[in-house]
């Protein structure tokens, strides 16, 4: 069975063909980052243009990879919510001009799910591990979301958000600190290229909500932090302080997800924990991960890192799984910002 997906929520427009055992047979990531870069941020105009652009010859492109014709295909998912609507527009609107012209049935896919669902994903000569099983308990750490999630199983319905951030996302943490620390965007690779070299105790920080018992998290005030550094000394200097700087920062950021992810798995009494979004490709939060979940007696699964960053691959995957259940959208699937998990913590409030 296999199944075209394609993703335009954000920054990226991508087109992949998945079967049912995961197995990834085309993945093409047509990456805006240069579009965007001189603006330190995404520009949701510039956006959908450029998907518009680009989502014809990435579908072209995934299916010759693949090798496979439109005859083999079960069906076409959609990344149709949360995103920038207009981003997300385009992808809606080829998808169904495609399933309508080749008589395929189309689904929408949440993008959250996507994510959450990654760590299924097996690509060819990668380091996929057997999948994790059923429950689990997830962090999702993008640049527009951070959530730790109880998964039941893979659609929308199974999937109980336990805490988010008050905030920022993680990944959007790291992009401003990135910003203010003049590293370009987007941060979050750099700073876990820098905070390898550096000495993690030498910048004070911490993270609002850090001691909490609760699953909610906060990343502006960390930001406010750095900035607040940054304006006192100004950028750090020497490629030590900037080290150590990136280095105490992420230390913060990820020890604190990796100690949630972990105490939300023990309350919730599964034996499994995931993790998923561009936040999850950090080689500290995954070696975090990986040790504090051993320490409990749990299994850590990890995306592999292509799988993390956005990209299509992970919502064939999730529609497959759509249409494996029988479901299928109609042409009046529309594309909304916002996102079909229920959600518990409210933005700047905390717990309903
Ligand atoms: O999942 P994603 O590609 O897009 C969203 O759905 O938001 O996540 C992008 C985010 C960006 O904020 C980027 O800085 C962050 O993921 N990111 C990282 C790393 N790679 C990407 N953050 C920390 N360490 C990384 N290695
Ligand atoms: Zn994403």
């Amino acid at each position: 069975m296999l199944v075209l997906g394609i993703e335009s929520s954000c920054d990226e427009t991508g087109a992949a063909v998945v079967d049912e055992h995961g197995r990834v047979l085309a993945d093409v990531v047509q990456s805006q980052v240069s579009l965007h870069a001189p603006y330190g941020g995404v520009i949701p105009e510039l956006a959908s243009r450029d998907h518009l652009r680009n989502v014809g010859p990435v579908v072209r492109e995934a299916l010759e990879r693949a090798n496979a014709g439109w005859d083999a295909l079960a069906g076409i998912a959609v990344t149709n919510r949360p995103g920038l609507v207009g981003a997300l527009l385009v992808g809606v609107q080829a998808a169904k001009g495609l399933a309508w012209a080749r008589g395929l049935p189309l689904v929408g896919v949440d993008h959250l799910v996507g994510h959450l669902l990654a760590v299924f994903l097996r690509r060819e000569a990668g380091t996929a591990e057997e999948p994790p099983a059923f429950p689990f308990v997830a962090l999702l750490a993008s640049g527009g979301h951070t959530a730790i999630y109880r998964v039941d199983g893979p659609s929308a319905a199974q999937v109980r958000e336990l805490g988010a951030t008050r905030d920022d996302a993680a990944g959007e943490a790291f992009d401003k600190v990135g910003k203010v620390l003049g590293l370009g965007y987007p941060g979050g690779p750099v700073i876990d290229r820098l905070a390898r070299g550096g000495d993690a105790t030498a910048v004070p920080l911490t993270l609002p909500m850090g001691h909490s018992k609760s699953f909610e998290l906060s990343f502006s005030g960390i930001k406010t932090q750095v900035a607040a550094r940054v304006r006192e000394h100004g950028i750090p200097k020497t490629e030590k302080e900037l080290a150590d700087t990136c280095a105490s920062f992420q230390t913060a950021v990820t020890s604190v997800l990796a100690k949630k992810l972990v105490a939300a798995a023990v309350q919730e009494d599964v034996r499994t924990v995931v993790i998923g979004g561009g936040v999850a490709a950090n080689r500290e939060l995954r070696a975090r991960v990986t040790a504090l979940a051993a320490e409990h007696g749990l299994r850590a699964v990890l995306p592999e890192l292509a799988s993390c960053t956005d990209n299509a691959a992970m919502i064939a995957y999730a529609g497959l799984v759509r249409l494996q259940a029988g479901e299928r959208d109609g042409w009046d699937l529309v594309a909304t910002n916002a996102t079909s998990l229920p959600r518990t913590t409210r933005k700047g409030r905390g717990i309903r």
